[in-house]
């Protein structure tokens, strides 16, 4: 890889990174960029796509080709959608604004993580009608349903119902910074229902956070209750495992994003791109799949396609562009990308996504 140089463009996502480094605060820093205990599901989460090869064809014509997708009716220019990442106001002012922008204008889709400093109505006015929702399910019931219902009533397409983070992971680098939200910054969708502000605590004031206030009983049967309160598709985010797709799609899922949510939660999990196969066996052909974690080039756009995703998101390259440009900085994350996924798929003879088949990772 190429060493980044603060007088020259970025080339690809990785060397944001560390233009990102330079302009943020080290508090911020380290609660985008880190993972859970030693950081081995972080760095595998990277290193299991760079294991793969691609077994590329030749001389299929490729001088006519589309990166086009359609997911639950809605046209998507790529398959690359914006995962949801918490607190963007700490990149930069206009937050999550910028990024919903920024999403609409490529043509995909922004999902807005629960924990956002700006409004579900207020973000789902910039999106161009191209939101998901994220959910993080409250033991305050009435919280949680209200979240739903603003979410369906502003125009979000989807939600997500995130399933890996009932008990925080511990993300040392957080506990050694005491992570709190910077002055002025809140969780804009709490508001009112009182829960915008972290505890004031010793450590990751986050992990404080969430720890008292997300169910930990969370279960099946709350999908089934999920899918009963709203009229959207949900999708269950953070398994790594075929039995739980498949149960997934039992108790009334939509579809599913195979994650382990960036390495934050639990370490030594597999990468999700490991997994993939099987998670598609139990799916089994009955729901939309998407996966996340370390996907930073157009090349790991293939190869989760391929072996079975109808399409990724992106976490932290959205933060890196964020940080260093804001509107237009996630517009250079989203166009890099999707230069590097048509030189994949052409270099690889695929003319349109549908041609991306699993004999072409090995
Ligand atoms: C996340 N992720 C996350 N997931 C979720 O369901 N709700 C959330 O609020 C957040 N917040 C969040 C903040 C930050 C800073 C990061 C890095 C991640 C997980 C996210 O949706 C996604 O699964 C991973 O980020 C994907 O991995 P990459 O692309 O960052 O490697
Ligand atoms: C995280 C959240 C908020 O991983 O999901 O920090």
């Amino acid at each position: 890889m190429t060493k980044p140089d603060e007088h020259q463009p970025p080339l690809h996502l990785a060397e944001l990174q560390a233009n990102a480094e330079r302009v943020l605060p080290r508090m911020v820093f380290d609660y985008y960029a880190g993972g859970a205990h030693d950081e081995i599901t972080l760095r595998e989460n990277r290193a299991a796509f760079e294991r793969m090869t691609l077994h590329y064809r030749v001389l299929r014509d490729v001088s006519r080709r589309t990166t086009e997708v359609e997911l639950f009716g809605q046209q998507l220019t790529m398959p690359v959608l914006l995962a949801p990442t918490a607190f963007h106001q700490m990149a930069t002012e206009e937050g999550e604004l910028a990024t919903a922008r920024a999403a609409a204008a490529a043509g995909t889709v922004m999902i807005l993580s629960t924990l956002s400093t700006r409004s579900i109505e207020e973000v789902s006015a910039a999106s161009g009608g191209r939101l998901w929702f994220q959910l993080y399910v409250y033991r305050d019931r009435v919280a949680t349903r209200e979240l739903v219902a603003r979410a369906e009533a502003a125009g979000a397409r989807a939600l997500v119902l995130t399933v890996d983070a009932q008990v925080w992971g511990v993300r040392e680098r957080d506990v050694r910074n005491s992570f709190q939200l910077p002055a002025g910054l809140r969780m804009a969708n709490l508001a009112t229902s009182g829960k915008s502000d972290f505890p004031e605590v010793e450590g990751s004031g986050l992990a404080a956070y969430a720890n008292s206030m997300f169910d930990q009983s969370l279960s099946w049967a709350d999908l089934e209750w999920l899918c009963s309160i709203s009229n959207l598709p949900v999708l269950v985010k953070g398994l790594v495992r075929g039995d739980d797709a498949g149960m997934a799609m039992e108790h009334g899922a939509a579809g599913v994003i195979v994650s382990n949510h960036g390495g934050r939660q639990l370490d030594t999990a597999p990468a999700p791109i490991s997994v993939l196969p099987e998670v598609v066996e139990g799916v089994a052909g009955r729901g939309t799949i998407l996966m996340d974690c370390g996907v930073r080039r157009g090349t790991d756009v293939v190869k989760a396609l391929a072996l079975g995703a109808s399409a990724v998101c992106i976490g932290r390259p959205i933060l890196w562009g964020l940080a260093t440009g804001g509107e237009a900085g996630v517009t250079e994350v989203l166009e890099m990308l999707r230069r590097e996924l048509d030189l994949a798929m052409a270099l690889c003879g695929a003319r349109s996504i549908n041609e991306l088949t699993s004999d072409l990772v090995g």
